[in-house]
């Protein structure tokens, strides 16, 4: 039987909210899994409807959240399962954090411009935190640090998904995160 051997790595997509973290973390996802190799993806928002079902928005909370998905990220990855993270996780101290429990990291900073999260607004959440109907909104009241050296960048304003994807699986693939099929 054609066996994978799968290292464990965690893929931590880190931007503010519309920049496309969950859109370029499928399309990776999709081509790992049509490669045979095992992925997880956890997202910032189904995430927060389980295990951070109380958490709010406060750094606190925030650091909360990232630290319960650091968590689990590490349980997967160190069983040898990919693990594609898509969160806001607007602090450097946090992601750093989890980078340094799980080893196996690679962080994929998502960056389009605040405008431009702001003209998508899929959930219209923008507009609501412009008109200070919800609070500590990333970018808007709260800040978000951009990553001071990440694995990869993905400017989702200026490359196609396509684009995108492909620079994450290059990356992976160079530091030995995808190998080949043994029998
Ligand atoms: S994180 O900062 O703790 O990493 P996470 O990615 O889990 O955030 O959740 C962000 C999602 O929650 C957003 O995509 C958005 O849909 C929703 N959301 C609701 N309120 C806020 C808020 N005040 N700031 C940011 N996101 C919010």
């Amino acid at each position: 039987m054609k066996q994978m051997n799968q290292t464990g790595v965690t893929v931590w997509f880190t931007g503010l909210s519309c920049a496309g973290k969950t859109t370029v973390s499928e399309a990776v996802a999709a081509e790992l899994r049509s490669l045979g190799y095992t992925v997880e993806c956890l997202d910032g928002s189904a995430v927060r409807q389980d295990i951070g079902k109380k958490l709010g928005f406060s750094k606190a909370d925030r650091d909360e959240n990232i630290r319960r998905i650091g968590f689990l990220a590490h349980l997967l990855t160190r069983n040898g399962i990919i693990v594609l993270v898509s969160v806001i996780s607007p602090y450097n101290a946090a992601r750093e954090e989890v980078r340094k429990r799980i080893g196996n990291f690679i962080e994929v900073y998502v960056n389009a411009p605040l405008e431009l999260c702001e003209k998508r607004d899929n959930k219209g959440l923008y507009k609501l935190a412009r008109s200070g109907e919800i609070k500590e909104f990333s970018g808007i009241d709260l800040p978000y640090e951009p990553p001071l050296n990440p694995e990869v960048e993905c400017k989702t304003n200026l490359e196609k998904i396509t684009e995108s994807k492909d620079k994450v699986i290059s990356k992976m693939e160079k530091l030995g995160y995808l190998q080949r099929f043994s029998d």
